[in-house]
């Protein structure tokens, strides 16, 4: 998303003669690049085969030029709506379990976003990677950005960074960030009808989108390094909890113990990061938006359910996006169902 005060904080840093060059780069290169109407009052950019606000693009640049990536680094991947909120509080929860009381549990206290780094934001929050690299080992980090935008180094199958990724039914995911979008719009800027932004999500215009293709990155990659991509779908996640839970404290290598079986952690995890739990803590109910803070916490959570769409979309949409998803994912051995 866009937010243009971080842009005007970014323009009085001090950098150094590394961090001016790359700036210089996205500064020449964001004019060069296709634009297409955004979901919010921001333009989106094609960049390397898929739509990124400016912010994103600038956030992949940086990673490219400056990010000191670790072997032990887990990353959680989503495309926006697709359950990033969930899976980080998850993933946080799975490798952090022996360091908290399940009654006293951060996930109390914050939001999924203030205890994950957002990869691409952070990278330059300061203007520098200060804020990355001062993370201990191994560092939970998240990102929407599509496979193919990370460095060879990262993706190479060799390597031992570990992507965990999410993904869910476009037609959930359309429902879900037509809300979103409505909800950021400034008070006075009409919404947004579902017809438009059905058709900009069916063209693949969409943030990080098109949709599809951000599925079939993670998910050829999950194919070809079944030990660095993990692929989850959010409808699995709800269906079988417990299964998916260790499912990915088995890939991240932290398998649970019998012992830890026998104790119910993996159900204790479950029900700390349950939707019911998370949207009613107080820190997840509060409004807090402002100006400079568009996004507040409550904002990630709606309904938090696998099809709801039906409420919303036309049998036609529903038809014309399930027809999208078939060709698209057409002999890839991907599906929903
Ligand atoms: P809905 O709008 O369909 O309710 P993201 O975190 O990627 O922005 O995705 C937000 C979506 O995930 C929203 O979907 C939200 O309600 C749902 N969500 C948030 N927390 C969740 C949780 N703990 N369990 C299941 N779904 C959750």
């Amino acid at each position: 998303m866009e937010n243009s005060n971080i842009f005007a904080i970014e323009k009085e840093l001090k950098l150094d003669e590394g961090y001016q060059k790359t700036y210089k780069n996205v500064d020449e290169l964001l004019p060069t690049l296709p634009r297409s109407k955004g979901w919010w009052l921001d333009q989106l950019l094609q960049y390397q085969g898929f739509w990124l606000s400016t912010y994103s693009v600038r956030g992949s640049m940086l990673i490219d030029d400056h990010f000191n990536p670790r072997p032990t680094d887990i990353i959680v991947a989503t495309s926006p709506k697709c359950g990033t909120t969930w899976l980080r509080a998850l993933v946080f929860s799975i490798i952090n379990r022996n360091s908290f009381d399940f009654s006293d549990h951060p996930l109390r206290k914050a939001n999924p976003r203030d205890l994950v780094q957002f990869l691409e934001a952070n990278i330059r929050g300061d203007g520098s990677t200060a804020s990355i690299d001062g993370l201990p080992s191994p560092r939970l980090l998240s990102t929407h950005l599509p496979y193919s935008l990370f460095p060879e180094c990262m993706t190479d199958d060799t390597s031992a960074y570990r992507f965990v990724y999410i993904c869910r039914d476009p037609k959930d995911v359309l429902v879900s960030k037509w809300h979103f979008a409505n909800k950021l719009r400034p008070k006075g800027v009409p919404p947004l009808s579902l017809e438009e932004v059905f058709d900009l999500f069916c063209k693949g215009v969409s943030h990080y989108g098109p949709f599809w293709d951000h599925v079939l990155g993670y998910w050829k990659a999950s194919l070809e390094s079944p030990k660095k991509v993990l692929c989850l779908k959010y409808e699995d996640v709800k269906k079988e909890p417990l299964g998916c839970l260790r499912k990915v404290a088995n890939f991240l290598g932290v398998p649970f113990t019998p012992e830890e079986e026998n104790k119910e952690i993996v159900e204790e995890i479950v029900k700390l990061c349950s939707f019911e739990n998370m949207s009613n803590q107080d820190v997840n109910k509060s409004d807090t938006r402002s100006l400079e803070n568009p996004i507040s916490n409550s904002d990630f959570f709606r309904k938090g359910e696998v099809g709801d769409w039906v409420n919303h979309l036309s049998p036609q949409m529903s038809e014309i996006l399930d027809q999208i998803t078939e060709q698209k994912f057409q002999g890839t051995g991907f599906s929903f169902h």
